[in-house]
């Protein structure tokens, strides 16, 4: 057979070669005058085939089945490439044309589709997330029609830039000397606080899907590993109808031992993820401007240097510009902030370091888990830290707590029995050196840097409390 090409791999050199590709028949438009105009789309890339009446090789007959071609159909497409008379001028759309000689249909659409790819950008997202955008085709979403809507250029673009982010992610911390581990998500205690997990029957004892690789993580560290990560599942049982929480998200975490200072944690992750923000603006400039046509938003802006921001610092900037809270009242420097605060702190920091990404220190305990150190100076705050995206929390993470005796005053402290994380306490009890570390959601990251205003665009198959099961 004859080699077949990838679409994207065109170039202007090519012309008057006969290539032979696969791809989607994505619409058909019939000018009249023997002349037919095929769209053909394999992933990004789109061209324009060109099908003219010609006495011996194309007659009236198979002009007429092409005219009548099921869009979104399966071809093999044999032809030849010849520049466009009119230039095509835009990032998803190949200025070279084929005049096809041959066209096989390999996979035929039986069913009509809710709304064709090209009207996937009109339709509403969700019945649930209308997000200010009216369906024009009532009924009918993008998200309970996903595979149509992921075979847009938005769509694939957005996958394909997941896909770095984890694979930037790897990378980067497997050249600082970290092991990827993998934990199990069937956890016979709840990780966190009992009362965002999922419950499962496990042979009649009650077991919970893990809400983090926390207790893993940590358990990795207490076993000499000195550095781990993972990229896992992570299920919260939190029915919160939002446009940034999963119920199933993607977690970017890790974990590691500290000579000296949670900082040298902190100093990681701001590497690793300015490493990711640079590979993508990069290596995928061309899915972040086909976004963009959809989803218009200016580059992500930082610093070399990333402003480390005090969370009661950030307090105070909210109290000095006459901020109130949801309840109208002034924000307090030692509880956590409201989604609202947090994105009235990102519009400050913009403002007095002109930059999309910057850390807040040092949150306050009342807003920290049981296992987060707390600051010697003034045990009211932690050493912890969360990494913000044009306002939006990313990430979060902190020094632990390796101290047996200390962790377990913590925990039982908020109701936590010691006994009931016995393996886990085993790690302190039989020494775990200091350590810290902190987990990003993938999703988050995503819709936040491509400000795609809604967590469930980043997820292929998303899981959230309303639209389960699918
Ligand atoms: P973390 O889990 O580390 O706290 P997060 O970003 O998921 O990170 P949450 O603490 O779960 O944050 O929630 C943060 C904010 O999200 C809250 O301040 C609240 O304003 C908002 N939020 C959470 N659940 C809901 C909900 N059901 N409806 C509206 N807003 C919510
Ligand atoms: P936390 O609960 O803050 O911390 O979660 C870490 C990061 O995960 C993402 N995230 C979510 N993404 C989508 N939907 C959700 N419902 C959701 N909840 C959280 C956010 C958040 O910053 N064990 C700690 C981390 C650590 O200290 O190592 C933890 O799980 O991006």
């Amino acid at each position: 057979t004859q080699n077949r090409i990838d679409i994207s791999t065109i170039t202007d050199e090519m012309v008057g070669t006969e290539v032979m590709f696969r791809c989607r028949l994505y619409h058909v438009r019939n000018m009249g005058v023997k002349l037919v105009f095929l769209i053909f789309r394999q992933k990004l890339s789109t061209i324009q085939g060109v099908m003219v009446e010609t006495p011996g090789t194309i007659g009236p007959l198979m002009m007429h089945w092409a005219e009548h071609l099921r869009t979104g159909s399966i071809v093999l497409v044999t032809g030849t490439l010849k520049k466009p008379e009119i230039p095509v001028k835009s990032a998803s759309i190949h200025n070279m044309e084929v005049h096809v000689s041959q066209l096989k249909v390999i996979v035929k659409r039986q069913e009509p589709v809710p709304f064709s790819v090209q009207e996937a950008e009109m339709v509403a997202l969700d019945s649930h997330q209308e997000e200010g955008r009216q369906s024009q085709i009532p009924n009918r979403t993008r998200l309970s029609n996903r595979i149509i809507d992921l075979r847009t250029t938005t769509s694939q673009s957005i996958f394909r830039i997941q896909s770095v982010i984890g694979n930037l992610f790897r990378s980067t911390l497997d050249a600082q000397g970290f092991v990827e581990i993998h934990s199990p998500k069937l956890q016979g205690a709840a990780t966190e606080s009992g009362a965002s997990v999922f419950k499962v029957d496990y042979f009649g004892r009650k077991a919970f899907l893990a809400q983090s690789p926390q207790l893993a993580k940590q358990m990795a560290i207490a076993s000499d590993f000195e550095r781990v990560y993972e990229i896992g599942a992570v299920f919260r049982a939190e029915n919160s109808n939002t446009h940034r929480h999963l119920t199933e998200f993607t977690g970017l975490d890790l974990e590691m031992a500290i000579e000296e200072h949670y900082h040298e944690m902190l100093d990681v992750i701001d590497n690793t993820l300015k490493a990711i923000f640079q590979g993508i603006y990069k290596t995928c400039r061309r899915e972040v401007d086909v976004i963009k046509e959809q989803f218009p938003s200016d580059d992500l802006v930082w610093l070399e240097k990333t402003p480390v921001i005090p969370f009661k610092d950030a307090v105070q900037m909210l109290t000095d510009s006459g901020w109130l809270n949801e309840e109208g009242e002034p924000v307090s420097p030692l509880e956590d902030l409201g989604t609202r605060d947090e994105i009235r702190v990102g519009e400050l920091v913009k403002e007095k370091y002109g930059t999309d990404y910057y850390v807040l220190d040092k949150f306050p305990r009342s807003a920290r888990p049981f296992y987060t150190m707390p600051d010697i100076d003034d045990p009211r705050y932690t050493n912890s830290f969360d990494i913000f995206v044009r306002g939006q929390e990313i990430i979060s993470g902190s020094q632990r707590i390796h101290d047996a005796p200390m962790l377990e005053d913590n925990m039982r402290l908020v109701g936590i029995d010691p006994e009931d994380m016995a393996e886990y306490m085993e790690g302190f009890r039989w020494g775990t050196p200091p350590h810290g570390g902190c987990g990003v959601g993938l999703e988050r990251i995503l819709f936040l840097l491509l400000k795609l205003g809604n967590i469930r665009l980043a997820s292929m198959f998303h899981r959230d409390p309303k639209s389960f099961p699918p």
